[in-house]
């Protein structure tokens, strides 16, 4: 019997078994669920080794990969407690990402889902962080408003169903994250930049006026007026010998960058009538962020679903959980699917 046919006469469950791989950047990551209860998520970083380099060597990435998969993937089972023939299905990500990186987890994936008979499910990355939400409540139910804000993404999401997304608003120049990174390096943090302005801002005052963001209607960011603030005013004070403080320099790029997150995504929820905004990616795992996303939910009497900061960074669990998505939705990739390097926000599942 083929592959193919293997897959065909599997068969379909309620709750099924999801193995998810995830290996586009520094984290090589795997985690088991069963229906939408996690059980196990295990999470080998190379962000020490890429910390000397300041940010991802992708060739470190891709050996580092290849050393830390099968172990990753054999504590994922072992802590779920399930063994290999007790898996229905294998969700890996195939983009976006480092090319080489995402070849390692995808073929580890293939050989896995091909060994064992199962469907293989190929996740969008981004989409994963969108479904990081669904673990974390288990009756959250579109539709809803999602923001999401990682290292290459920023926006403002209408989900209308499991499968169906709107963007009312996107960045249009930098991400959140990616301005984080910046404004780290101005300030001579190390990489990754994000949790290091985080601790640095809690030594400092939000007193500089950086700007939030363009006046522009709508739902859409910007965040390379803010960016270029950071480093102009760093720069002024250096070159005219003044003295500053990074820390206030932190916590004011912070409180900038993050208002303006929170403040759309429940002008955005409010447009819809939604009742609920759920939140996914890097930078929401910034607790100043998530005080405020909290409290302005609150004060608009909005449900807010935040996944733990560890399930907003890089992680698997995440991946399964949109793995489960495209199970339910029949949407299996064959042996022949690729890396992809960019994913175009808003395109539609592949497969
Ligand atoms: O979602 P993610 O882990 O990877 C991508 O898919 O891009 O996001 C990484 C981004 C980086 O830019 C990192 O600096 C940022 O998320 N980040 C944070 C925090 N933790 C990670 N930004 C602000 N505060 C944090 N605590
Ligand atoms: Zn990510």
């Amino acid at each position: 019997m083929t592959y193919a046919e293997r897959v065909q006469r599997a068969p379909i469950k309620e709750d099924p078994v999801i193995l998810g791989i995830e290996s586009s950047c520094d984290e090589t990551a795997a985690a088991v669920i069963r229906g939408r209860t996690l059980l196990s998520s295990v999470i080998l970083s190379s962000a020490a080794e890429q910390a000397k380099y300041g940010g991802v060597v992708p060739e470190i990435a891709s050996r580092a990969h290849t050393e830390a998969i099968g172990e990753a993937v054999e504590r994922a089972l072992r802590e779920a407690d399930i063994a290999p023939c007790q898996l229905d299905a294998v969700a890996v990500t195939y983009g976006a990402g480092l090319l080489g990186a995402l070849l390692v987890g995808l073929s580890f994936a293939k050989a896995y889902a091909f060994a064992l008979g199962i469907p293989l499910i190929g996740v969008d990355h981004i989409r994963g962080h969108m479904a990081a939400a669904y673990l974390t409540d288990a009756s959250l139910e579109p539709p809803f408003v999602t923001l999401l804000a990682s290292g290459g993404h920023t926006a403002v999401i209408y989900t209308k169903n499991y499968t169906e997304f709107e963007i009312m608003g996107s960045t249009r120049d930098d991400a959140a994250g990616e301005a984080f990174d910046k404004a780290a390096r101005v300030l001579g943090l190390p990489y990754p930049g994000g949790p290091n302005i985080e601790k640095l801002a809690k030594e400092g005052r939000a007193v500089i006026p950086f700007p939030k963001m363009f006046a522009g209607g709508g739902y859409d960011f910007s965040y390379s007026g803010l960016k270029t603030a950071v480093i102009n005013y760093c720069h002024n004070k250096a070159q005219s010998g003044e003295s500053y403080s990074r820390a206030d320099v932190a916590a004011s790029f912070q409180n900038a960058a993050c208002s303006v997150l929170a403040e759309r995504a429940v002008a955005a929820a409010k447009a819809k009538g939604a009742d609920t905004i759920a939140a996914g990616g890097g930078v929401i795992a910034n607790g100043f962020l998530r005080d405020l996303l909290a409290e302005k939910c609150a004060g608009a009497g909005l449900r807010l679903v935040l996944p733990e900061k560890k399930y907003c960074t890089d992680n698997a669990a995440m991946i399964a959980a949109e793995g489960l998505i495209q199970y339910r939705a029949g949407h299996f990739a064959d042996l022949s699917l690729n890396a992809c390097a960019h994913i175009p926000l808003g395109k539609k599942g592949k497969q």
